[in-house]
């Protein structure tokens, strides 16, 4: 169980904000197999004023889509009050402030994980929003910007306000911002955030990528929960089987054949429904090196799917190594 202020969460895991993957697709397949939460992809502050952008894919919310977090990414303390009010307002049932990501132009635009460095812009901030939501806040935070002493310093700064400030939870990828997807995340430290900061909700993300990882880390580290990322990518059973594993219950059998064609071939049609083909189709083709990985064949497969060039192509080649595929399970 999670708890973030007033929102509870049945298991200790959920699916994170993944930009340029966990738009609407996704997150239905992810809360169809169990996932407790999920959220859409980061959304510039300014955006999410305009109602335009919260209609696209990546950020509308279907009526059966709760829970859903969004994740805003902005460095003025104002703006980036006004958009999480747009966001609860919008349906948002939990705000996530982006103080992590590491890409390039948004560090040169001093937003996401830049502001590890500005500890005094970071309480303004929370400050802000925490005063235009009623929903619960938390914060996606790196370990630090580098691993300086001074950015560990920083980093536990932050941590000390939000825990002074009224955020809800910290979620904690073990790398530093530098260090952006280099070696291992670096569990100690986000182990060593719940000891200092006890009644803080401390989730912990790195290198998850089956649900057996989700045990081993809920086990050997003193985290409330765990964010699955990358390994949710193409893998929405991860879901069913890390629940399966948390109630003590042996592992699922694997999904059969059927299943997973059945699983891509709806994925594909829901990409298809809102994108036009020229885009739906390389961009399922991200979803296609995960599903594949759990296929005998998978490089055939592969070869097969990611060279597909229209949407027939991709359907006959989950039908040719995934046989009859299963009906849609819901609608
Ligand atoms: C393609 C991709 C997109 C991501 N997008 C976001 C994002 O929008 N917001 C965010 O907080 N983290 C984002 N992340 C980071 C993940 O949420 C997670 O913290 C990170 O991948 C570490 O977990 P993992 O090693 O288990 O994948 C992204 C990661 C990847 C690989």
């Amino acid at each position: 169980m999670i708890t973030f202020g007033k929102l509870t969460l049945d298991m200790p895991f959920f699916q994170a904000p993944l930009s340029g993957y966990s738009d609407q697709p996704m997150r239905l397949l992810a809360l169809e197999y169990g996932a407790p939460l999920v959220f859409s992809g980061l959304m510039l502050d300014k955006s999410a004023l305009y109602p335009k952008v919260l209609e696209k894919p990546l950020y509308v919310i279907g009526k059966h889509e709760h829970p859903i977090g969004g994740q805003l990414l902005g460095n003025e303390p104002e703006m980036m009050g006004r958009a999480a009010g747009r966001l609860e307002e919008f349906g948002y049932d939990l705000i996530d402030l982006n103080f992590a990501c590491p890409v390039p132009k948004v560090i040169m635009k001093e937003r996401g994980g830049f502001l590890l460095t500005q500890p005094g812009r970071v309480i303004e901030i929370i400050r802000e929003v925490r005063k235009a939501i009623s929903c619960p806040l938390i914060l996606k935070l790196r370990i630090g910007y580098d691993h300086s002493e001074l950015g560990r310093e920083e980093f536990w700064q932050i941590c000390a306000a939000a825990s002074g400030e009224g955020v809800d939870g910290l979620v904690v990828h073990g790398r530093s911002v530098v260090q952006r997807y280099r070696e291992s995340a670096d569990w100690e430290v986000i182990g060593r955030v719940k000891s200092r900061f006890p009644g803080m909700t401390v989730i912990g993300s790195g290198d998850v990528y089956k649900a057996e990882d989700v045990v081993e880390r809920l086990k050997d580290y003193p985290v409330d929960g765990v964010l699955i990322a990358r390994g949710a990518i193409g893998n929405p059973w991860i879901f069913p089987e890390a629940r399966a594993l948390m109630e003590g219950k042996p592992k699922p059998e694997a999904p059969s054949l059927a299943e997973q064609g059945g699983i891509m071939r709806r994925h594909f049609e829901m990409i298809l429904e809102q994108y036009p083909a020229r885009k739906a189709i390389p961009y399922f083709r991200k979803f296609t090196v995960g599903y594949c990985k759990r296929h005998p064949q998978r490089k055939k497969v592969m070869m097969e799917l990611l060279t597909a060039k229209t949407a027939e192509q991709v359907l006959v080649g989950i039908r040719k190594w995934y046989g009859n595929v299963l009906k849609k399970k819901k609608s």
